[in-house]
């Protein structure tokens, strides 16, 4: 096994908007960070992903930037960062940013140049379609309210690209001084000391800037015409030998292509890419309906043998884009909530592959319950909506969907404890605080030592305790039991098998098995069976004999 500090590492990921308020703005910060340091060191986990800080008119929460260099006033300064980053290195925590680089913010002094006019020397930094020649062939836009990508703008007589919001303009990368101008900004944030980066959008970074029309009907099939065109391996194989190969970074890209020969790709040790990738076919999965369990294992079954020999994953199931884990994969019931979050971050902690855990998920935080549009700050939902009324769609319709995958469900403020505001905020929070924070909190959940918040660190722990966990070989077991997922993990002699029951009434894995002398390595109920019957949710690890 080929030994590395990132893929034995657990990632906690943070964001910084609700995390934790110092100065009473009602927006986290980078003190209020530093404040819950050792809160994060209790956790067990090495690495915090922290989403963007850099200055940005907040449009997109930070994924629109205006100064790579700068931190966001809403945040705080640079003093505060490099405050924040010898506290966590201090703790043995590592630091991994957020690299925003397919586009920067429509305030960003580079496209400030770039609209001013068609000679200036930043226009190449941008995707610009002069209008003399026409308009565009269509381009999708995730987060626009017409979904149209390309924005007309009169002051030079051309439409720009924006496969996000109108205020992220696409950069282009096929002009090698905007290369080098982020790689100087890497190279000024990797030089403060931080230890790796994430690659927002990256796969949407190269694009064939001729601008073909898409055939008909697949003008929003993003990951077969948008993602991974053009030379983005060259791009990274350039950025890896120009950055990343002269830090002791990780870099893990957000995507994993459209085939698992893209994956591999990115993230083969040998191309000199990237580290990892995420793939989203797994958090897809969840729709409001329900989902299937032997669809779930199937996904995950499939990119963990594509990876199995070469190339290296990360494993979730909730970030920033996502409603919460509980209340999309498991079952945020009263009854089940805790049981059901537990049996999910067993999952999450015991796949091959770096897991990457959001925070909050450790409480079981659940959906925010907004009922009305007037509760949610996302750019992305909010436009949405606009969308359904220009076209008179049914906007309840579009209220319950949204109750259930805004993005803003994953976004309301950490639950610290059972004082005003969850203890976020002496002012009034940026976004609602879920009203379920006086029982659902950290404060709570500290004294008691059955909480999802300490099983979370006893789980840690074990993944932390056995590199079978991390490196062992994967077995899925009973692949059409409809209920439960079953596997085991194999490394040096050792065996180990996980049951997970994924539903809400009792169940049973028929592994084929012996467990009569199994040991129980860690569970989410006090005594478990010794012959695969699962209680609702139940979650065990067991150490074969
Ligand atoms: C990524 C981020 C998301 C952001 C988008 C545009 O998907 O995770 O939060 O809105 O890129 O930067």
């Amino acid at each position: 096994m080929d030994r590395k500090w990132w893929k034995e590492a657990v990632v906690y990921q943070v964001y910084p908007r609700s995390f934790k308020d110092n100065d009473g703005d009602g927006v986290g910060d980078l003190k209020g960070i530093i404040s819950k340091l050792d809160y994060i060191k209790s956790l067990g986990i090495d690495v915090v992903w922290l989403n963007p800080i850099y200055s940005s008119p907040n449009d997109d929460n930070g994924y629109d930037v205006s100064d790579y260099r700068n931190i966001m006033k809403d945040f705080g300064t640079m003093e505060d960062f490099d405050a924040l980053l010898k506290g966590m290195h201090t703790r043995g925590i590592k630091l991994v940013m957020d690299l925003v680089a397919n586009h920067s913010s429509d305030e960003h002094e580079w496209f400030k140049q770039s609209r001013s006019s068609r000679n200036n020397p930043y226009r190449e930094y941008y995707h610009w379609w002069n209008a003399e020649k026409g308009k565009p062939p269509y381009r999708y836009s995730l987060f626009d309210v017409n979904h149209d990508a390309w924005r007309y703008d009169s002051l030079t007589n051309a439409y720009y690209l924006h496969y996000f919001s109108r205020k992220q303009p696409d950069l282009n990368w096929e002009n090698p001084k905007l290369r080098n101008e982020v790689y100087g900004i890497m190279k000024f944030w990797a030089d403060k000391g931080i230890d790796g980066f994430r690659l927002d959008a990256f796969q949407f970074a190269a694009k064939d800037t001729t601008f073909p029309a898409f055939p008909k009907g697949f003008e929003k099939n993003f990951t077969q015409y948008y993602g991974v065109q053009g030379n983005l391996h060259g791009y990274l194989q350039e950025m890896n030998r120009e950055v990343l190969s002269k830090y002791n970074v990780m870099s893990v890209a957000e995507g994993a292509g459209n085939t698992f020969e893209d994956g591999h790709n990115l993230v083969d040790a040998d191309r000199n890419e990237l580290n990892m990738a995420y793939a989203f076919e797994g958090v897809d999965i969840a729709k409001p309906e329900g989902y299937s369990v032997i669809h779930l294992k199937q996904v995950f079954t499939k990119w963990d043998s594509a990876f199995a020999a070469k190339g290296w994953l990360s494993i979730f199931l909730a970030n920033h884009d996502q409603a919460r884990l509980v209340s999309r994969f498991g079952n945020d019931s009263p009854e089940f909530r805790a049981v059901s979050s537990k049996m999910l971050t067993t999952f999450l902690m015991t796949m091959r592959g770096t897991p990457y855990y959001y925070n909050g998920d450790e409480l079981g935080m659940t959906n925010a319950g907004f009922s009305t549009i007037d509760d949610y700050r996302d750019v992305q939902t909010l436009n949405e909506y606009q969308r359904q009324k220009n076209i008179g769609a049914d906007l309840p319709a579009y209220l319950k969907r949204i109750a259930f995958e805004s993005r803003d469900n994953g976004r309301t403020p950490f639950q610290w404890n059972s004082t005003a505001h969850a203890g976020f905020t002496t002012g009034t929070p940026w976004i609602k605080v879920n009203p379920n924070y006086k029982s659902i909190n950290a404060a709570a959940q500290e004294k008691d030592a059955n909480s999802t918040l300490n099983y979370f660190r006893r789980i840690v722990k074990l993944r932390k305790d056995n590199l079978i966990l991390v490196y062992g070989k994967y077995t899925l077991l009973d692949a059409q039991n409809p209920d439960t997922y079953a596997y085991t993990r194999e490394l040096n002699g050792r065996k180990l098998l996980v049951l997970l029951n994924f539903t809400g009434k009792a169940a049973s894995a028929q592994t084929g098995l012996d467990l009569s002398n199994a040991t129980v390595l860690i569970g989410n109920y006090q005594k478990s069976s010794k012959n695969g019957a699962l209680m609702p949710y139940e979650a065990v690890v067991y150490e074969l004999k």
